[in-house]
């Protein structure tokens, strides 16, 4: 099928028969790398062509399996469906290979095994992280194996109730002559892989490298040819990790689940509210508790504030870390403006402890309130938690869950709730006692209510 070469963008699989610089597809730069023109396998179903009748389609398909970890279940949309592909995305050594072994090992039953299988470490490595992780007499077949067609065999012979390929980059088919991680080749280990899937009913997690800039060896462009698409997420410098669903054909894509990197291994985070407020200093101007949404799922986490005056005249610096950034700076405008204080000669750094992003307008009030305390050098009280998003004449404005942000701040102890008067409404008839809630409709009124 050899025809001469072709230039193919590793992010977004575009062909050219010339090489760019920027891709004239995604627009990336640099992503165009040479390889042999050949023909790319389509998956096709098996079973043939033929129409069928809507109600003759037997129900097989959506059948779940439970995965050990609770959250991984959740995440998944109740269960690993039978014959869905899986793909699981994340950054060098976040801890795929890690939570993959241990889904491996829940999933293996004494019947039926679990084939794990790796393209870049050795057996003894494998073992030497399955010791960590407790496992011991689990039917977990490990394959160090980098070519396809053999990996297909055997799990085709095996028969195992998961397959896990770690990673799709390392492994190749001899049918084409691109090198391991070609968008060419990750395309059809794909296509291989889904087909086997979906005719032996075997659910099958990928395991794919992403960079933070997403564009390397093209995970990216197999977005669309699987199933449900998984980002698990942390920051270098902490030991909690995010699993989020990108894509989801059997459920929804909003939940989330958080885990604490061990010693053996990821551990779900009960309580996340209690884990991310857990060192939140006493009586520090500064730093306020807002009632943030993660996924489906209320969350408690500190935003902390900065303001002090700047060594450099006329360049004051401005720094956010895991807030929005232009979200920032227009908020910074509007206490300027509206409340009237002038940051000319201020530094000011603002903060998500723990290393969270938040990135919804309901922190907006916290992050006002955090910076007018720190500009007083006022603590707020310490039991009160926020909400709200605040518009541009300084309004304060409703948000969604009003309800369930407010149970998480009563059910870790918080006696006072600052939030938007357009949502009290909503609060009546959920049976919330034990914490006071004082709605507010613009940023004034709120601080006459705390300071
Ligand atoms: N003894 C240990 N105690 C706690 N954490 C550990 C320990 N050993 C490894 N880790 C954690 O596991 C992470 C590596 O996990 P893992 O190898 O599963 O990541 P990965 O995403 O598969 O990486 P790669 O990109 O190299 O395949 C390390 O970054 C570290 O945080
Ligand atoms: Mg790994
Ligand atoms: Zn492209």
């Amino acid at each position: 099928m050899k025809k001469g070469t072709v230039f193919v963008c590793q992010n977004c699989g575009f062909r050219s028969p010339k090489w760019l610089g920027r891709c004239t597809m995604c627009g990336e730069y640099n992503t165009m790398v040479e390889e042999l023109e050949e023909e790319v396998s389509v998956a096709l179903s098996e079973t043939g062509g033929e129409p069928v009748l809507y109600s003759e389609i037997k129900e097989t398909a959506g059948q779940r399996i439970p995965v050990g970890i609770e959250p991984v279940n959740n995440v998944l949309g109740g269960g690993l469906v039978l014959g869905s592909v899986v793909l699981i995305g994340g950054e060098p050594g976040i801890g795929k290979s890690t939570l993959l072994l241990q889904v491996s090992k829940d999933l293996a039953g004494r019947e039926q095994p679990v084939l794990y299988v790796s393209g870049e470490e050795s057996l003894e490595q494998i073992k030497l992280r399955g010791d960590r992780l407790g496992l011991t007499g689990e039917k977990v077949y490990l394959l160090a194996e980098t070519a396809l067609e053999r990996i297909v065999s055997v799990a085709d012979r095996m028969n195992p109730r998961a397959l896990v390929i770690d990673s799709v980059q390392t492994i190749f088919s001899s049918k084409l002559t691109s090198s391991p991680g070609t968008i060419s080749q990750v395309r059809e280990v794909t296509n291989q892989v889904f087909r086997l899937a979906k005719n032996k009913q075997i659910p099958v997690f990928l395991i794919g490298h992403i960079t933070k800039d997403g564009t390397l060896a093209g995970p990216k462009s197999l977005e669309h040819m699987v199933d449900v698409v998984l980002l698990f997420e942390g920051e270098r410098d902490h030991n909690h990790r995010v699993l989020r669903v990108l894509k989801n054909r059997f459920g929804p894509v909003s939940e989330l689940a958080i885990f604490e990197m061990s010693q053996s291994g990821l551990k779900p985070i009960d309580n996340p509210s209690a884990f991310f407020l857990r060192e939140r200093p006493k009586n520090e101007p500064g730093s306020v508790v807002v009632s943030t949404i993660k996924g489906t799922r209320p969350l408690l986490v500190e935003i902390q504030a900065l303001v002090s005056s700047t060594l450099f005249s006329g360049n004051p610096r401005r720094m956010s870390i895991g807030l929005d950034h232009y979200r920032v700076s227009m908020l910074l405008a509007l206490v300027e403006k509206k409340i009237g204080y002038s940051f000319a000669g201020e530094d000011i750094y603002l903060n998500v402890a723990g290393g969270l992003t938040v990135d919804e307008p309901a922190a907006d009030l916290g992050v006002v309130l955090a910076v007018i305390s720190s500009v007083k050098n006022i603590p707020l009280p310490r039991e009160m938690a926020v909400f709200g998003e605040v518009g541009l004449s300084g309004e304060v404005r409703s948000v969604s869950q009003p309800v369930a942000r407010v149970k998480e701040a009563r059910s870790l102890g918080f006696e006072l709730v600052l939030m938007p008067e357009g949502n009290l409404s909503q609060l009546t008839g959920e049976n919330i006692t034990g914490i006071k809630c004082l709605g507010v409709n613009s940023v004034k009124k709120a601080l006459t209510q705390i300071f």
